[in-house]
């Protein structure tokens, strides 16, 4: 017999409850940091894969560290529709990033199953492990493993420490030779949906619990060497120093300005080393890295060269070298129109035949790597004052449930659109 599906007051109490116990997982006592295949990432995805036990999915932890869980349709190994996000974090970062969307997926399942529910496909929810790519510099590597997108450089890629990737991964109790077959064959995968927490300021001006994204912005990432001469802080006549830290203190301000004269951008200079480092020492030597954003494609070339022009003017005029290493080139990825319709009918269901907000996404995520095998489509929720890879994001417990009812009413809406 068909029960009727919980209520989003019910749904949002219960994934408040679920992150309480997935966010105890942390790598820095009290702060929220789970960096890709660390202690507290193992432990995290060991949570997931029980919760997921829980909720009726067969579970396990694959060979790139993503925890993924299925329920199958009538036709066992058929194709499924999959709900992911992501379980690392920032440094220090807030509790919804990535988290909600997995315990969205979960609630999802476990709501489908207790009312009864058969789909007309499988049900998967994935908990991806490399979406913040803080640790190692790769580019969304677990959801490009399903995708078949995976750049095997990765796997000789180093944190700061110097670890090599692929030896975090055996550590973890992962299998860099398993990660090929990973990828999930065209047409297996009809479609994914990632939930996740706006991190921006739109939907709380504009007084909308939810919103649907109709694209995530395009992307690069460089890390930039910038070579001086290290000297005598107290005997080094400022005319003739060749000073790595004020070439570099001039070329953030100069991509900020970039940025700023370029519609919809935004730059960042987020890791800032300067070396020997010490008092009295003129800086020989500054590593930074760089990420810089916009809608189009077509900007975002024109922000590159004129960056790499502003900061070889900068770097000859100061006497220093310069190495820029570009490390993401992520083109800007449009969601699926079908998909966000679906969405869209989820949306009116849950709330009262509202239409739902579109709007761009800033950040990027999984549904960007997961487009390049499926149609994707992601939901947004409401984040209060729009801060997020901070302590302080937030939302409301009633928020999260009626995005997770949205949820639920977009998959039963693919399921009446197959039959
Ligand atoms: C991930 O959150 C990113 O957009 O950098
Ligand atoms: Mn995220
Ligand atoms: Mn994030």
């Amino acid at each position: 017999m068909i029960q009727s599906l919980p209520s989003a007051a019910v749904l949002g109490a219960r994934a408040f409850a679920a992150l309480q116990g997935l966010n105890r997982f942390t790598d820095e006592p009290g702060k929220l940091t789970r960096l890709y295949l660390s202690p507290a990432h193992r432990q995290a995805a060991e949570w997931t894969k029980g919760a997921m036990e829980v909720a009726g999915l067969t579970a396990f932890v694959d060979a790139a560290g993503s925890v993924q869980g299925r329920r199958e349709g009538p036709a066992p190994g058929g194709p499924c529709v999959m709900i992911g996000s992501h379980i690392d974090t920032v440094k220090d970062g807030g509790r919804f990033d990535g988290n909600l969307g997995v315990v969205a997926g979960i609630l999802a399942a476990q709501a489908l199953r207790d009312a009864g529910i058969v789909l007309p496909f499988a049900l998967e929810v994935v908990a991806f492990g490399d979406e913040e790519n803080v640790r190692f510099p790769t580019h969304l590597s677990t959801s490009c493993a399903l995708a078949g997108d995976y750049d095997p450089a990765w796997l000789e890629a180093r944190d700061a420490e110097g670890t090599r990737l692929a030896d975090a991964l055996v550590a973890f109790g992962g299998d860099p030779t398993g990660i090929a077959a990973l990828a999930r064959k065209p047409g297996s995968v009809k479609a994914y949906i990632e939930l996740h927490i706006e991190q921006g300021p739109v939907l709380e001006v504009e007084n909308e619990p939810v919103g649907i994204v109709t694209a995530i912005n395009a992307q690069r990432r460089a890390r930039v060497r910038v070579t001086g001469e290290a000297g005598h802080a107290g005997t080094v006549p400022m005319n003739l120093r060749r000073d790595a830290m004020t070439a570099s203190a001039e070329m953030a301000l100069a991509l900020e300005s970039i940025a700023a004269a370029h519609e919809q951008a935004v730059g960042t200079v987020g890791v800032f080393q300067v070396n020997p480092g010490a008092t009295n020492v003129v800086p020989g030597a500054v590593e930074f890295t760089m990420d810089f954003r916009c809608p189009s494609n077509e900007t975002l070339a024109a922000m590159d060269a004129a960056i790499r022009s502003r900061f070889g003017e900068i770097a000859a005029r100061r006497g220093v070298a310069l190495d820029i290493t570009l490390y993401t080139n992520a083109r800007a990825v449009p969601m699926d129109a079908d998909l966000q319709d679906s969405l869209g009918a989820g949306v009116a269901r849950a709330g009262g035949n509202h239409a739902a907000r579109r709007l761009p996404s800033g950040a990027a995520h999984d549904a960007m790597a997961m487009a390049a095998l499926c149609p994707a489509a992601m939901l947004f929720v409401r984040n209060e004052k729009g801060i997020s890879h901070s302590p302080l994001e937030n939302m409301t417990e009633a928020d999260a449930g009626i995005a997770i009812r949205a949820l639920l009413e977009a998959i039963l809406e693919l399921a009446r659109r197959e039959g």
